[in-house]
């Protein structure tokens, strides 16, 4: 009979599954869930665009992270903790006198859809914009990134950029 064969293989299954959920609570970690002191932000074009930067961006790219309670769960908290650290390192807008960077992909990250990343999304529902706002969301973040352009390494894909929007919007 393959039935009580299942039965055995789901009941294994089950206690291993929980057991490895108990175990990997206990993984150190040096990650501090305290949000490092803001220091500095981008002059931003207008309000707008920084209350979207902060509702789709900002977990990941601020010192302002909010952490719901299954962040502290692992094995959440051990994705979100590399997100965040890797996502601030990349493009912290609350650090942005000490390295303004990664502004002039924000706009392109926003419009193809890669940013904000797709598990996120899955989470926060507030942070999936649609067609119209994320085009005008991506239009703020150009006008308020241009300006810092010239400590971008990329700065030289502005225009190239800019045109391909425009390209795309037609
Ligand atoms: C869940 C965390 C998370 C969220 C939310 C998120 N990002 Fe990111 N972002 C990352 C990580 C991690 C990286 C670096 C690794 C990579 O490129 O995939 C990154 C990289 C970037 C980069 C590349 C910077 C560079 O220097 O190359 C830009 C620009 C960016 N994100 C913009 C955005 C924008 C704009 C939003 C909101 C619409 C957003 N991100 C939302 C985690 C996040």
């Amino acid at each position: 009979m393959i039935k009580p064969f299942y039965k055995k293989f789901f009941k294994v299954f089950s206690i291993s599954l929980f057991i490895s959920l108990v175990i990997i609570q206990f993984i150190p970690s040096s990650f501090s869930r305290t949000n490092p002191p803001i220091t500095g932000e981008p002059a931003w074009d207008a309000p707008a665009t920084r209350a979207t930067f902060m509702k789709a961006c900002g977990d990941c790219h601020s010192n302002e992270t909010v952490y719901p309670w299954y962040s502290q769960i692992a094995p959440v908290s051990l994705l979100i903790e590399d997100d965040i650290r890797d996502g601030r390192r990349h493009f912290n807008i609350s650090e942005w006198d000490k390295s303004a960077h990664g502004g002039d992909d924000a706009a392109e990250e926003v419009q193809k859809g890669s940013m904000p990343i797709g598990l996120y999304l899955l989470m926060h529902s507030e942070a999936n914009l649609n067609a119209a706002d994320k085009t005008k969301f991506a239009e703020g973040l150009q006008r308020t990134f241009r300006a810092s352009s010239e400590n971008d390494e990329e700065a030289g894909n502005t225009e190239h950029d800019e045109r391909e929007q425009k390209e795309e919007r037609k």
